[in-house]
C-alpha cells in the first residue's frame, strides 16, 4: 500500500465519508522559492521582498529590511510538501506565488521580469512530482499587453492556470484593461484564480491581523461586486474560469443586502441588467472559509459545482488540516462532498 494509499484509508476511516476514490485537489496554496535573484541588486531600488533563511527549517520573508512574515519550510521545499500531502489525504496541490510578489507597484517591465522569474522557479519546485504539484502563474497586471505575453509563455511552459491580484492600486476587476486580459484568458483556456492583496484601509488595521481578517474578505467582496454591477459579466466570454479566493470573501453572506439594493436603488442597477445573484454561475470560489456553517451558505449561494477545496497553506491563516472542513461536513452526501475535493478542481482546470 503506498503511502497516499494509506492516507486515504486513514481519512475515510476517521471521518467515515465515501471520498476515499476521489483525487484530492488542493486548489489554493502559496509558494516560494528557497532563494531567488537579489532583487533590490538587480534593479537598484529598494524594499523588494527576499527569504532570510533564520534556522534549519524556518525563515522570515523580508521587504527591504522589515520582517513581513515568519514562514517554514514548506514554502519552498516541495519534498515536505508531498509529505503534508500524504499526511491529509491530498492527491493534487496547485501552488501560486505569494502576493508580495506580484510587484504591480513597480516599473512594469521590472515585474515582468520578476513574473519570469518566479514563473520558471515554480516549475522547478513542480518537477520534483509533476504529477502531483502543478503552478499557476503570476503577471505584471500594470501592464495588460504584457501580461497576456507572460499568461501565453507561462501556459506553453507549463503552468495550468493563473493567479492575479484582485486589484492594481485604484483599477479594479472592472477596469477596461483587466477585463481585456480576462478575455485573453478565456480565449486561450487559462483558469484565473484572483487573490485579494494590498488590502483597504490599512491605516485603520495595525493591529491582530485585522487587514487580512476584515480588510481581505472587503476586497474579494468589492472585486466580485465590481464585475457584476458595471455589467462585465454580459461582455466577459462565457468560457472564462474564474475562481476567487477565500469563499469570495464578504460576498455570499451579503448577496442578499446587494439584491435588495439592485431592486429599490436605480443607481445600483444603472449597468447592470439582472439582480445580482443572476451571476453566480459566471465564477467559482474556494472553500476556506474555516465554518461548518459559512460552508453551508456558501453552497447554497454559490452550488455545489461551484466550490473547490483550497486551504492556503501552508500559511498560519490557512486549514491546518488540509479538507478537514469538507470531508468532516456533518451533512454533506458523499457525492458532494467529492465534488469539492476534487472533481470541482479536475474539470476546472482539465486536470487527468
Ligand atoms: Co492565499
Amino acid at each position: 500500500m503506498t503511502v497516499i494509499e494509506k492516507a486515504r484509508e486513514q481519512a475515510s476511516k476517521s471521518t467515515l465519508d465515501n471520498s476515499a476514490d476521489t483525487t484530492v485537489v488542493d486548489m489554493h496554496t502559496h509558494f516560494l522559492p528557497s532563494q531567488w535573484p537579489d532583487l533590490e541588486q538587480r534593479f537598484g531600488t529598494p524594499d523588494w521582498p527576499w527569504l532570510k533563511h533564520t534556522e534549519p527549517g524556518k525563515a522570515m520573508i523580508m521587504v527591504g529590511q522589515k520582517e513581513f512574515r515568519p514562514v517554514y519550510e514548506a514554502l519552498w521545499n516541495p519534498a515536505l510538501r508531498i509529505e503534508e500531502m500524504d499526511r491529509d489525504g491530498v492527491d493534487i496541490q496547485v501552488m501560486c506565488a505569494t502576493p508580495i510578489l506580484f510587484s504591480y507597484e513597480r516599473p512594469a517591465a521590472q515585474a515582468a521580469e520578476v513574473a519570469q522569474i518566479m514563473n520558471d522557479l515554480a516549475l522547478e519546485m513542480c518537477s520534483h512530482n509533476a504529477g502531483r504539484l502543478k503552478a499557476l502563474c503570476q503577471v505584471p497586471l500594470q501592464d495588460i499587453d504584457a501580461s497576456c505575453r507572460e499568461v501565453s509563455r507561462a501556459k506553453a511552459s507549463g503552468h495550468i492556470g493563473v493567479q492575479i491580484g484582485n486589484h492594481v492600486g485604484p483599477k479594479d476587476m472592472d477596469d477596461e484593461g483587466l477585463i481585456t486580459f480576462l478575455q485573453h484568458c478565456a480565449s486561450e483556456n487559462i483558469p484565473v484564480l484572483v487573490h485579494p492583496w494590498d488590502m483597504l484601509g490599512r491605516e485603520r488595521m495595525s493591529k491582530y491581523m485585522l487587514q487580512w481578517l476584515v480588510a481581505m474578505p472587503a476586497e474579494t467582496q468589492l472585486s466580485v461586486l465590481s464585475l457584476i454591477l458595471s455589467g462585465a459579466f454580459e461582455r466577459v466570454s462565457r468560457d472564462l474560469k474564474l475562481c476567487f479566493a477565500h469563499g469570495g470573501g464578504s460576498f455570499a453572506f451579503t448577496l442578499g443586502r446587494v439584491d435588495n439594493a439592485w431592486h429599490h436603488r436605480d443607481i445600483v442597477r444603472e449597468d447592470c441588467p439582472h439582480p445580482p445573484s443572476h451571476y453566480t454561475d459566471r465564477f467559482y470560489v474556494d472553500s476556506a472559509v474555516f465554518s461548518e456553517d459559512a460552508l453551508d451558505l456558501l453552497v447554497r449561494v454559490m452550488g455545489e459545482d461551484r466550490v473547490l477545496l483550497g486551504s492556503d497553506s501552508p500559511f498560519p491563516l490557512g486549514e491546518q488540516q488540509v479538507g478537514k472542513l469538507v470531508r468532516e461536513h456533518s451533512s454533506f452526501s458523499p457525492g458532494r462532498k467529492s465534488r469539492i475535493l476534487g472533481a470541482n478542481a479536475q474539470a476546472f482546470f482539465d486536470l487527468e
